[in-house]
C-alpha cells in the first residue's frame, strides 16, 4: 500500500506531470515571470469557471483577505464580525488593519458561522462580516446576505477552503463560493483544493469599481506607473504558479468529485456509529471536502490519535484552539466559555486524510483502524 498522506501532492503531480511541466516550461521560455500573459490567462479562465466578473490574483489567501478589507476604506476601530472557529488568517488581517475583530460562535453541525450570533453582535460600529466556508461547505449565504443588506454591511467571503463549491439559493439559482458577497477570497496554498506549488491567492468580485481599486492595491496602490494614489501592498501571483493553476483548474471538478468519493466511503464506514459524528451536509451548499472532519463523541481523542499514529495514518486537528482563546487575540471582551460550540469542537474534532489520490485499499485501512481506535478509546 502507498504511504498514506494527509494530502498526497506527489501522487497527484504524477498524474498531471506532463501537462504541468509543459506549462512551466512555457513560462521559462517566455521569461515573463511577473504579471505576464500566463497570469492574465489564468485570471480569465478562473472568472469563466466561477462566473464572476473579476478575479484579482494576489500573493496568498491572507493577502486576499487583507486587500479586500483595504478596498473598503474602513477606519481604525470599525468592527468586522467573523467566526472564532477558523484559521487565524481570517482574524489576523482585521487586527493588522487596526479594525476590531468581533468573534462569534459557529453552528454545531456545519461548523459555519452562527447567523443568530451575528445579528446579536452587530453594533453601530459594525461595517463588515467575514463568513468562512469552513472545510469546503458554504455558510448560509442567502440568509447572511439578507442580514447584511438589512444592516448595510459589506460581506467578504473567506472561500480559501471552498473553491468550486456551489451555493444553492431558494429560487433554484446556484453561485460559486466566493462570488456572492461584496468580495470573495481564496488561497492557492499547495494543499488547497486548487493549490499551486508555492503561495498564491485571489479576490473575486462582481463590482467594477472595487475590482479596479483592488488591482491598484495589490500593486503598490499604483494605477499609472509610478503614481501611487492610495496605500497599497506588493502582492502578486507569479507566472509559474499561474501556469500550474491554469492546468489544475481544468481538473478541479474531477478533484472535487474524487474528494466526494472518499468522503462517501468514510461516511458509509462510520454511518450510525454512536461515537462518530460525520460531516453534516447542508441543503443550500454542496461540499468540496477540503477537509473531512469528524466529531468524536464520548471517546478519548488523544488515544485515538496515538493509535492512528502507531498505524502510520496521519490525522490532524483543525483547529485545536478557537481564536478567542489564542494568546495573540486575548481580549477582555472574551473568556473561556463564551463560545461553547467552538470550544467543544476544538476539543472533539479530528480530520482524516483527504485528497484526490486516496485509493480503496487506503480508505479501508484508514476506516477500519479508526473503528479499532474508537473501540479502545471510547468512554
Ligand atoms: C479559512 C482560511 N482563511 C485564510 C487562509 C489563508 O490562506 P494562505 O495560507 O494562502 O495565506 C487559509 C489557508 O491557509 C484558510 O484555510
Amino acid at each position: 500500500m502507498r504511504k498514506i498522506q494527509m494530502v498526497d501532492l506527489q501522487a497527484q503531480y504524477q498524474q498531471i506531470k506532463e501537462e504541468i511541466n509543459e506549462s512551466i516550461q512555457e513560462v521559462l521560455t517566455n521569461c515573463s515571470f511577473i504579471n505576464g500573459p500566463t497570469v492574465k490567462q489564468f485570471q480569465l479562465n478562473l472568472e469563466n469557471y466561477l462566473k464572476v466578473k473579476h478575479v484579482i490574483p494576489c500573493g496568498n489567501g491572507t493577502d486576499a483577505l487583507q486587500v479586500a478589507l483595504m478596498a473598503l476604506d474602513l477606519k481604525p476601530g470599525d468592527e468586522v464580525i467573523t467566526t472564532t472557529f477558523t484559521f487565524i488568517a481570517t482574524a489576523e488581517v482585521i487586527a493588522l488593519l487596526q479594525l476590531t475583530p468581533v468573534l462569534v460562535d459557529v453552528e454545531p453541525d456545519t461548523f459555519n458561522i452562527d447567523l443568530a450570533a451575528i445579528e446579536k453582535a452587530i453594533t453601530p460600529k459594525t461595517k463588515a462580516i467575514i463568513p468562512v466556508h469552513l472545510f469546503g461547505q458554504c455558510a448560509d449565504m442567502e440568509t447572511l446576505m439578507a442580514l447584511a443588506a438589512k444592516h448595510h454591511l459589506y460581506v467578504i467571503e473567506d472561500a480559501c477552503q471552498a473553491i468550486g463549491a456551489n451555493y444553492h439559493f431558494s429560487n433554484g439559482e446556484s453561485k460559486k463560493a466566493g462570488t456572492i458577497g461584496t468580495m470573495g477570497c481564496t488561497s492557492f496554498f499547495p494543499s488547497k483544493n486548487l493549490g499551486c506549488y508555492g503561495d498564491g491567492g485571489a479576490v473575486f468580485t462582481n463590482d467594477d469599481a472595487l475590482a479596479q481599486k483592488l488591482r491598484g492595491i495589490v500593486n503598490h496602490g499604483m494605477f499609472v506607473r509610478y503614481y501611487h494614489d492610495i496605500v497599497g501592498v506588493n502582492s502578486r501571483l507569479d507566472s509559474i504558479q499561474a501556469a500550474i493553476l491554469d492546468i489544475k483548474l481544468k481538473h478541479l471538478d474531477t478533484y472535487i468529485e474524487k474528494r466526494n468519493q472518499a468522503a462517501a466511503y468514510y461516511n458509509q464506514a462510520f454511518a450510525g456509529h454512536s461515537n462518530l459524528k460525520t460531516p453534516a451536509l447542508a441543503n443550500y451548499s454542496n461540499h468540496v471536502f477540503h477537509q473531512y472532519t469528524l466529531v468524536l463523541q464520548n471517546a478519548d481523542r488523544k488515544k485515538v490519535i496515538d493509535y492512528m499514529q502507531e498505524k502510520e495514518i496521519p490525522v490532524m486537528i483543525y483547529y485545536p484552539v478557537p481564536l478567542h482563546l489564542q494568546k495573540a487575540y486575548t481580549n477582555p471582551r472574551y473568556s473561556v466559555g463564551d463560545f461553547p460550540v467552538s470550544e467543544y469542537l476544538a476539543e472533539h474534532v479530528i480530520s482524516l486524510p483527504m485528497h484526490t489520490e486516496l485509493d480503496e485499499e487506503q480508505l479501508l485501512y484508514i476506516t477500519s483502524h479508526l473503528l479499532n481506535a474508537i473501540d479502545i478509546a471510547k468512554q
